[in-house]
């Protein structure tokens, strides 16, 4: 059977050593997940212990938590993908280092090429840092729309934050709110005969990117 450019990527990393997670415990690398037509692409931190157990994103208790607050701005996993900026667990759980963000960075990048979203939604400080290229705090930034070359930004604070910290959670909520008044601005309705073979709803009008605002960034 032939493999997608998406898959073949996918088989490319399985056995992954380029960096030294892949020899401190790791169970297997976890490539990401869902719908390869996605308009929209989240992307977390690292697999945790059940994400690096069963081999997929946000199964644990902040994956359910997403799947709620998904739910919340009318989205399910089926319609959309999810990633990790680090493919591999950390040890513990700690963050990841500088050299394992570098190494891993360039797949993040290929798989939002494959994917081609309209809208990434980057969870969390290290995903936002990491593809906005800014040391910038998520409070500083988050819930708003940052309009990169190929595709739009929308920093959301990481669902773990507000297991965690359950005061964050009416804030983790507004993001989504806000999330959901952003996507309601730029759907359009799907081509009633509209051929995709997997419903990549919303279907997103984001046309006229503006310049990402580095006023921001102080
Ligand atoms: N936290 C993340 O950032 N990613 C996961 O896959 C699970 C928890």
């Amino acid at each position: 059977m032939t493999l997608t450019p998406l898959q073949d990527l996918a088989q490319s990393l399985v056995n992954c050593d380029r960096c030294k997670l892949a020899k401190l415990g790791r169970s297997q690398v976890v490539f990401g997940v869902g719908n390869p037509h996605a308009s929209i692409m989240f992307v977390g931190e690292a697999p945790g212990f059940n994400e690096d157990q069963k081999g997929e994103p946000f199964v644990g208790a902040a994956g359910k938590l997403l799947n709620d607050l998904l739910a919340s701005a009318g989205l399910s996993r089926d319609q959309i993908y999810i990633a990790n900026v680090i493919k591999c667990r950390p040890p513990n759980n700690r963050d990841p280092e500088q050299d394992e963000v570098e190494t891993c960075k360039p797949f993040l990048m290929q798989q939002i090429q494959l994917i081609r979203p309209k809208l990434v939604c980057t969870l969390g400080n290290w995903a936002t840092q990491t593809l906005l290229e800014r040391k910038v705090g998520i409070t500083k930034v988050k819930a708003q729309a940052f309009y990169m070359k190929d595709f739009v930004i929308f920093p959301l604070l990481h669902p773990a934050a507000a297991l965690h910290q359950g005061n964050l959670l009416p804030a983790l909520k507004e993001d989504f709110k806000k999330l959901k008044e952003f996507l309601d601005r730029h759907s359009k309705p799907a081509e009633p005969n509209s051929a995709a073979p997997i419903p990549a709803a919303p279907v997103l009008n984001i046309e006229s990117p503006q310049p990402a605002q580095m006023d921001l960034f102080g």
